[in-house]
């Protein structure tokens, strides 16, 4: 009773060509050769001969033909050429019963993955304290808790920081603006609107009294040295600001291991400057210090500023650091947006002058830009996308589809929840991380067509059918349905499409997978009778389950909810 997967089936064919091949071609060439045809016509493997007629000195076509009358065929269920190519068609009957007793024996591990080991700190999310959430920390969030999920299929141990904007010179200006103008009980119930409106009312007066840019940075100076007042309103800002935060976490179903940011590095930033003076990286430059990185064709990185205020850049290089110290990592990876590039091309860089060789393991993965009306988002130019709105929206739609459609169904308010949520998430994770798109709250609420509740509607289709059913599913019994072959070479390819999710930290080669799956099974739904009594029901039942399992898998590995009934 073996278990194949995808990639023995490719060995299968290896090993076949090469048994006739193996004085013109090496194993290793002919697996990079072989491809996997789009259409089902021409088989489930291809291999092209072309790499063969000079050696051969012959017409490909021929030699695709001479190749077929040696080959031993017995492991498939017939072998073909067409033209230059050999075209290999599995055993359907196998590969059924492998794919779906795999399934059955796994469960929700299938596909799990030995790929890679040890500690990934994942920095995600981080949002600014006292200003609100913006749809580029939305995607961090999403795509950070994706990849985390995806690293811990594949054998990594991710640890989830939020790296709050919870320190710097702003802190000063929040400070003074609070004590001027301020009210408790405003910022007690509207927190970020109001901690907002202080800071864009600091600047307004600030162009025509200079003096407070003076006081801020007076009470910048006590919050760093750690005077009681100062750190009581810091606290008490950071605290509000997060708890509301910690709402738009609660509703994505996102949680953090930490909550370090930039105000955590305070008292780590000196030995990093030390260390810097000790290397002799440190220059001056019209007054501030900083690091040289023309060798890297870099701008160079601001570590201190002419009066002794340390940068973003300064509490990254202490953060990453830390990082390395404390987690002793095997890769470290920060999803921030793409307009932050040349930030961490700096700071892996300064770190590799330092002599830190482990900097290497430091992955930048950036996202695209959010635009709304082709324009970029500003919270200062009013020009925003209120996160909370967005997701009580798509909440909405869904109650009211679910009411119309299901007025029956239990827990509806969960399952609405569960499918604006995901209509949103997904949305945000379908398209290829470094796509730009603009914000259309239409499309985002839409539930058909390529969206999450597409894929949730043919998973609630699925449990239902198996539901209805009187007898087990049984992944033993021959399945010789030919509608049911796309849906099984999907079902087959999920362990590799994890793979490739996980090198490529794109939670979108998930969504599309599932978009794949679920299209291929409502394919076969709309052609087969799933529940008629003949001799290939529980079969045809295993399979009906084995696309419940995986589609689960998929959406959770998105940090998209699948309700069984909907
Ligand atoms: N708070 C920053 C911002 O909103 C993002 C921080 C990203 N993480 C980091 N380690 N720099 O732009």
């Amino acid at each position: 009773n073996t278990r194949r997967n995808n990639m023995d089936y490719k060995q299968q064919v290896v090993t076949a060509l090469s048994a006739v091949l193996g004085a013109d071609l090496d194993a290793e060439t002919i697996s990079q050769l072989i491809e996997q045809p789009k259409s089902d016509d021409l088989g489930d493997y291809a291999f092209p001969t072309f790499a063969l007629a000079k050696v051969r000195r012959m017409a490909p076509p021929k030699i695709a033909a001479d190749i077929v009358a040696a080959i031993d065929q017995t492991d498939f269920d017939h072998v073909v050429a067409t033209g230059a190519y050999v075209n290999f068609f599995l055993d359907k009957v196998a590969f059924a019963q492998d794919t779906l007793t795999a399934i059955a024996e796994q469960g929700e591990h299938f596909g799990d993955a030995q790929a890679g080991s040890g500690n990934v700190p994942i920095d995600m999310s981080s949002p600014n304290i006292a200003k609100p959430m913006s749809m580029g920390h939305l995607r961090s969030t999403v795509i950070g808790n994706s990849l985390a999920k995806i690293l811990t299929k594949v054998g990594y141990t991710p640890i989830k920081i939020n790296y709050l904007g919870d320190w710097g010179t702003q802190f000063g200006k929040l400070i003074v603006a609070y004590k001027k103008w301020g009210s408790e009980a405003d910022v007690k119930a509207d927190p970020i609107k109001h901690l907002l409106e202080y800071y864009v009312r600091f600047h307004a007066e600030a162009e025509t009294q200079p003096e407070l840019d003076d006081e801020a940075r007076a009470w910048f100076k006590k919050l760093e040295d750690g005077d009681a007042e100062a750190t009581k309103l810091w606290e008490w800002f950071r605290g509000e600001s997060l708890k509301e935060f910690k709402r738009i976490y609660d509703v994505l179903g996102v949680d953090f291991d930490s909550y370090n940011g930039e105000a955590f590095m305070n008292d780590k930033m000196d030995p990093v400057i030390r260390e810097l003076q000790d290397k002799h990286l440190l220059k001056e430059s019209q007054g501030a210090e900083i690091v040289d990185l023309d060798a890297y064709g870099m701008n160079p990185a601001l570590i201190r500023k002419s009066d002794g205020a340390t940068l973003y850049m300064t509490r990254d290089l202490a953060a990453a650091i830390y990082r390395h110290d404390h987690y002793d990592f095997t890769q470290s990876l920060y999803v921030v947006g793409m307009e932050q590039k040349e930030h961490f091309a700096q700071l892996k860089a300064v770190l590799l002058e330092m002599g830190h060789e482990w900097a290497n393991d430091i992955h930048h993965i950036p996202f695209g830009l959010i635009t709304a009306n082709g324009k970029k988002l500003s919270t200062r130019k009013g020009n925003v996308i209120l996160l909370d709105k967005v997701l009580q929206e798509a909440v909405d739609l869904a109650k009211a589809q679910i009411a119309a459609k299901h007025p029956d169904l239990e827990n509806q308010d969960e399952v609405a929840q569960a499918v604006g949520v995901g209509a949103v998430v997904f949305h945000d994770l379908k398209s290829e991380r470094k796509d730009s798109f603009d914000f259309n709250l239409e499309e985002v609420v839409r539930f058909e067509g390529e969206t999450g509740p597409y894929v949730q509607y043919t998973n609630a289709r699925a449990h239902s059918i198996l539901t209805k059913a009187a007898v087990q599913p049984d992944a033993t019994v021959h399945l010789t349905d030919a509608n049911a072959w796309p849906v099984l070479k999907q079902l087959a390819a999920f362990p590799d499409i994890v793979l490739r999710a996980a090198t490529e930290y794109e939670p979108s080669v998930i969504a599309k997978y599932a978009l794949r799956l679920a299209k291929s099974f409502n394919q076969y739904y709309a052609h087969t009778k799933v529940l008629v009594d003949d001799e290939e029901l529980a079969g045809r039942l295993a399979l009906v389950q084995s696309v419940t399992v995986v589609l689960t898998a998929a959406l959770g590995l998105l940090g998209v909810k699948a309700p069984a009934a909907m």
